[in-house]
């Protein structure tokens, strides 16, 4: 979920509802806003998307406060009641909520018995608690305070006070927020992103502060009382950056941005004398670990497991690779001198930030490497490797997915130089042939949507195989498949797939092949045959070098360490244009978000 806040001289529904839209990636099965004028507060929601919000906001309702929410379902099916800003009872309280209360069942019965709930969420229980405590005479920061402290789990929280034409009330515990500040207004927004629009001076905000956000000024509190001073940074995006131009869709967008991508890390990570290099504290960090810990999520994960082969082959350093939401509560062993590595996108997933915050408890040093600077596990960890692929806006990543890898690549590959390891590649040479090889992939887009229509026009379920590195990109194609398209798929170990799965291989079953890979390109051709028999429409995906007659894809030969960075490329675009054919939502698909900011 998502929210925003504008307090100030404008229109606060314009600003509130394009915040909203920059802001659709983290959710948007629902949204609504919540506007006060001298009449009072004045609530508008919608189940669907902001633009259905949009059409449903009158126009004639001037208010220079509000707050806004898109939602991502996790308490209450999406339905208009469910969507926020939720209501107290009495009218006068008015809020939104992005997060999970843990105990908001416990509250419920300790506090609110006599209160009839109006919706199934477990955000309606704070905005009834403030209530409660306002009516039993608290003032309204008192009332805030004390409900803070008694929630347990997530949240940020924008509040609106029927009574006070000046004030939000806003704090935060594990999920992101900021304050945005501006010549005679601030504003409040999950990622500075959505108030672009109107300012980028950003104060960051800390667990469990409580803060006022008035017209002129904010006033920062610990949740104690105690003031805290703090000025604001600079956001350094390029607004521009997050237009679609005239491209149909962002994912298209950012798929053609591939190789510029590639090329501005070769860039950014290049010293002065032309080599690849990484800042020097981070070097140490590398060095010093006995075994370094990757944790992530979704394609994040995917990308982790081609960079334990990069650190293990370039550099020599032994690697795990776990998924974030698992390693909480099933923390292997841990090696003595342990660097925990965090790939992830946004910098902001919930499921990852509870790793960082634990390991951090134990004194470990970590290393966040995202796409946002400024983000909350970049800002939280001891060190930061910046992607530089500019905004990724759809919901399936995949310039993202380009970027981990190749500064996985690099930071290996400078650990492993630095650590005297005898590597025989010019990785940065490498990296330019990678970057020419992907442009000829997304040159070749009408092959690669008679590919989909071929394969997967009326396809129920897909499997995508391959052994060694082609191993990690399939799985990263299935996931690509499943979330634009709907289309059930597996990635699988090729060699794997005989001990059980097989056995759902069916006349006309489609099954990606990946064949790039020299030591294995025999045995996976076997696996070929042996889904064949058995009635699969098998498509080879194959490098030059190692091509046969009746592959059906060639992808330029690259170096065998880099091909993840190019074999990706089509399975992107594969399911694109599957998910094009099956007339699906290819940017905002079902039931995702771009980042879930919720354990
Ligand atoms: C969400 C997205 C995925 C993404 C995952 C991890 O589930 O839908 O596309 O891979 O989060 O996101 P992160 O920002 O941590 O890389």
């Amino acid at each position: 979920c998502g929210i925003v806040g504008y307090n100030g001289a404008l229109d606060a529904k314009e600003i509130l509802l394009k915040g909203l839209e920059k802001l659709e990636y983290r959710g948007y099965d629902s949204a609504g806003i919540a506007v006060r004028n001298e009449e009072g507060i004045t609530v508008f929601k919608e189940k669907g998307r902001i633009a259905d919000l949009r059409a449903s906001v009158n126009l004639n309702v001037n208010a220079d406060i509000g707050i806004g929410h898109t939602r991502w379902a996790t308490h209450g099916v999406p339905n208009k009641l469910n969507a926020h800003p939720h209501q107290s009872a009495s009218g006068r309280y008015t809020l939104v909520h992005n997060g999970v209360i843990e105990n908001y069942h416990l509250l419920q019965k300790a506090y609110l018995k006599g209160i009839q709930m109006q919706s199934d969420t477990d955000t309606e229980v704070i905005v009834q608690l403030i209530d409660l405590f306002a009516n039993e005479g608290l003032s309204t920061v008192e009332a805030f305070r004390k409900t803070l402290s008694l929630l347990h789990g997530s949240y940020a929280l924008a509040l609106l006070d029927q009574e006070d034409a000046d004030t939000i009330y806003v704090a935060k515990n594990k999920s992101p927020l900021l304050v945005g500040v501006g010549e005679s207004f601030n504003v409040v927004a999950s990622d500075a992103m959505a108030m672009l629009q109107v300012t980028d001076q950003f104060i960051e905000l800390r667990d469990k502060e409580v803060v006022l956000v008035h017209k002129d000024r904010v006033e920062i509190s610990t949740l104690e009382g105690r003031a805290v001073d703090r000025k604001p940074f600079t956001a350094e995006l390029d607004a521009s950056d997050i237009e679609k131009g005239t491209y149909p869709h962002y994912m298209l967008k950012e798929m053609d941005e591939q190789p510029g991508v590639v090329r501005k890390i070769i860039q950014e990570y290049s010293d002065a004398n032309g080599e690849l290099a990484i800042d020097a504290s981070i070097l140490k960090a590398i060095k010093a670990a006995d075994r370094l810990y990757i944790i992530a999520a979704g394609t994040s994960y995917h990308a982790g497991l081609v960079g334990k082969q990069y650190f293990e082959k370039l550099a020599g350093i032994p690697v795990e690779v776990h998924i974030s939401s698992e390693f909480g509560y099933n923390m292997p062993l841990l090696s003595e001198k342990p660097l925990f590595i965090f790939i992830t996108q946004s910098g902001e997933t919930a499921d990852s930030r509870q790793v960082l915050v634990k390991v951090k408890e134990l004194n470990y040093p970590t290393l966040t490497v995202t796409n946002v600077p400024g983000s909350t596990l970049s800002r939280e960890a001891d060190y930061t490797l910046l992607l530089h692929a500019g905004p990724e806006i759809a919901v399936a990543s995949t310039k993202a997915y380009v970027a981990q890898v190749a500064v996985l690549a690099i930071a290996a590959y400078v650990a492993g130089q630095s650590n005297g390891k005898e590597v025989n590649v010019d990785l940065k040479q490498e990296l330019a042939i990678v970057a020419n090889g992907i442009q000829t992939i997304v040159d070749s887009k009408e092959e690669l949507e008679q590919i989909a229509e071929d394969y997967l026009k009326i396809a129920r379920n897909a499997f995508f195989i391959g052994r060694n590195l082609d191993f990690c990109v399939s799985v990263e194609g299935a996931l690509k498949l499943k979330e634009i398209s709907y289309i059930q798929a597996e990635g699988f170990a090729g060699g794997e797939l005989k001990h059980g799965t097989i056995a759902l291989i069916e006349n006309g079953t489609p099954v990606f092949a990946l064949a790039t890979q020299e030591q294995v390109a025999l045995n996976i051709r076997g696996n070929v045959k042996e889904v064949v028999a058995r009635g699969a429409n098998a498509c080879i995906i194959s490098m030059e070098g190692l091509n046969e007659e009746g592959d059906r894809l060639v992808i330029p030969k690259v170096h065998p360490l880099l091909t993840p960075l190019v074999s990706v490329i089509p399975l992107q675009l594969i399911s694109y244009y599957a998910a094009l054919h099956r007339r699906c939502d290819v940017d905002k698909p079902r039931n995702l978000a771009k980042s879930v900011t919720v354990e």
